[in-house]
């Protein structure tokens, strides 16, 4: 059987990417396509209890680094127990948030190096990398102007502030512009339709 695809959908909060996620996964199964649609963190159970901990306000004492691991352990199970088996079925996987959130929000945001997160990182995946990462970009006053309309209570890390989300979000650029051929950079203000039609072009283009 053929190997699937493996879709990963990015930006700061706010940035319209689970709304795209939602209308790209019912476009592509309204033409036939079998979709898995999963988030991170989160996906298996266990993936979704680590991502409690990591979003409860509650817990505003986290260290960095135990932030940084609770991800990639969240990973290493969505991978093993979900995404690479839906790959490996040939199913196309549609995933909200994958790695490159590890190297804009710990990498840009928090500080930690690099390089030492890309290595955790390929000890997470085993190595799964996206066919194509859509990052969707817009400005950290565009965000906060968002969340504030959305009206919900702020998370741990929505509560970070917007210095925060200018690294992070210089994270997200710098990823697009060392590697565009697999990271595609999209203007996130542009109108929700526009938005669905050009990232599905780009995924009918890879198939
Ligand atoms: P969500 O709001 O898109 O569901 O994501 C939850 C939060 O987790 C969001 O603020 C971004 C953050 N995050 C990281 O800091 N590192 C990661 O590796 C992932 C996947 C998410």
């Amino acid at each position: 059987m053929a190997r699937g695809f493996f879709f990963t959908f990015e930006g700061i909060d706010g940035s319209g990417k689970s709304t795209q996620l939602t209308r790209v996964a019912d476009a592509l199964r309204a033409r036939g396509r079998k979709c898995l649609v999963t988030r991170e963190p989160g996906g298996p159970a266990i993936s979704e209890h680590i991502r409690e901990i990591l979003i409860s306000p509650e817990n505003s004492q986290m260290c960095n680094e135990a932030e940084c691991l609770l991800y990639l352990a969240a990973r290493a199970q969505h991978i093993r127990e979900t995404i690479k088996p839906a790959i490996d079925r040939g199913e196309i996987v549609l995933c909200d948030r994958f790695e490159q959130a590890t190297f804009a929000y710990q990498g840009g945001g928090r500080g930690l190096d690099i390089d030492f997160l890309r290595a955790v990182n390929n000890f997470a995946t085993n190595g799964i990398t996206p066919d194509i990462t859509f990052i969707f970009d817009i400005s950290v006053e565009l965000s906060m102007e968002r969340l504030g309309k959305i009206g919900k209570g702020k998370d741990r890390i929505e509560s970070a502030g917007s210095k925060f989300f200018e690294r992070v979000r210089s994270g997200y650029l710098k990823a697009a512009s060392n590697n565009p051929e697999k990271i595609k950079l999209l203007d996130g203000s542009k109108e929700p339709d526009e938005l669905t039609e050009i990232v599905l072009e780009m995924i009918e283009e890879s198939f």
